[in-house]
């Protein structure tokens, strides 16, 4: 799947897709805390100076909100919800998906130059990975 036809998602992902502001100088997005996502932004990092055959993520939290979005490349992003999976090949800048917790992410084929970031309502604490999957699938699938 695409992102220029994705359909149905994974519970707790939702589909974002932010303006990008271009001309002769080049491309500029904007992510704004409690306006493009629904939470005050306490950490922002990035994913880069990645290869094709390259899997990150591979995890799911606790409790934490977060923005993916593509800035520049592409990747396919995997996002399972216990119950339903889907992987969605990012292509576009300023595309990506807001997740709850609770969802499983996996983010593999970075094509050269690919940049991601990922905004997210908490501090970074380990304690709060979930990086075991079959962990991961008897929290989801009961809650
Ligand atoms: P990791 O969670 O394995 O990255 P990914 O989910 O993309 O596969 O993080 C890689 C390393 O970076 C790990 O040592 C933890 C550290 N890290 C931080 O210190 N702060 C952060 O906010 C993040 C996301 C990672």
């Amino acid at each position: 799947m695409s992102d220029k036809n994705v359909v149905a998602l994974p519970k707790g992902v939702k589909w974002v897709e932010l303006d990008i502001f271009g001309d002769a100088r080049g491309d500029l997005m904007v992510v704004e805390g409690s306006r493009s996502v629904p939470f005050d932004i306490k950490r922002v990092y990035s994913i880069f100076h990645t290869t094709y055959h390259m899997v990150r993520g591979c995890h799911a939290h606790i409790n934490m909100q977060q923005l993916i979005m593509n800035v520049t490349g592409s990747y396919t992003l995997t996002l399972d919800d216990g119950h339903k999976s889907i992987s969605v090949n990012f292509t576009k800048p300023g595309t990506g998906v807001l997740i709850q917790s609770l969802v499983w992410r996996e983010l593999t084929q970075f094509s050269p130059g690919s940049v991601i970031n990922c905004f997210t309502d908490k501090y970074y604490a380990d304690s709060e990975y979930i990086s075991n999957y079959e962990d991961f699938l008897a929290l989801a699938r009961n809650s």
